[in-house]
């Protein structure tokens, strides 16, 4: 198992009580499977992604992945932990304006110590922007931008990959092609994912649908 979490929960202080975004969710992920994230608005989806990615620390439950206990509250062994494991996508892209799609790619790649121009090449072919290295994220359009943050996700070669949301601005041809895409370059690549969306249609991609009702998982497949 990749991925294991044991009664998961997650509460947020708040002026009037507290809010529990995750409630008591267990799940098991295996290695290569992906995983749509379904469920309404403030269902819990990010917080359990941000569980996932080590960004937020569970009030209680446990996560082991790949056999060990996540390092939550010790804040370098997280950052460790994230770098070495973990590629998330925003629903924001996230891109640095005034670097090029290339730049882009590498710089996550320096950020995990080891910049290889020609697997970021690669990473940009593979999600169809093949010539296109040179140009500035404002010369893209919002697809292409898209593509960029899938590619730079992939160019470190994560465990397991988290999409927030990534064709949140998309229209419908773009989103299927988007979305094909991220989930066969994961597959190519033995990488495990994890992707929210509001979309049911992009069920037909992945292997498995789970879906999040007030912060309770629901397994739909
Ligand atoms: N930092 C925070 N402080 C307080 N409450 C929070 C915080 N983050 C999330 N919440 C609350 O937790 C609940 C779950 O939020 P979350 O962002 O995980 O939902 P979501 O399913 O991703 O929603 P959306 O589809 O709108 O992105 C919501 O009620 C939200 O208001
Ligand atoms: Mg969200």
């Amino acid at each position: 198992m990749l991925i294991s979490l044991k009664s998961i929960t997650k509460k947020f202080p708040h002026s009037s009580g507290e809010v529990i975004a995750v409630d008591n969710v267990s799940l098991d992920v295996d290695k290569g499977e992906s995983i749509l994230l379904i469920g309404p608005s403030g269902s819990g989806k990010t917080t359990l992604l941000n569980m996932i990615a080590a960004i937020e620390t569970p009030t209680s439950g446990q996560y082991e992945f790949n056999g060990n206990s996540v390092p939550y509250g010790n804040i370098d062994a997280m950052t460790r932990f994230r770098r070495e494991n973990i590629g998330y996508i925003f629903q924001t892209f996230n891109l640095i304006r005034d670097l090029t799609a290339l730049e882009n790619v590498a710089l996550v790649q320096e950020l995990s110590g080891k910049v290889d121009l020609d697997a970021a090449k690669d990473c940009l072919r593979q999600v169809g922007l093949d010539g296109m290295e040179n140009r500035f994220p404002f010369e893209l359009s919002g697809g292409q931008q898209q593509r960029i943050a899938i590619a730079r996700s992939m160019a470190k070669n994560p465990k397991v990959l988290l999409a927030d949301e990534p064709t949140g601005n998309l229209d419908e041809k773009t989103t299927h092609e988007v979305f094909q895409t991220l989930v066969e370059m994961c597959k190519k690549n033995s990488i495990t994912i994890i992707v929210v969306s509001h979309d049911l249609s992009l069920s037909k991609y992945t292997s498995k649908i789970i879906e999040m009702r007030s912060g309770k998982t629901v397994d739909k497949s």
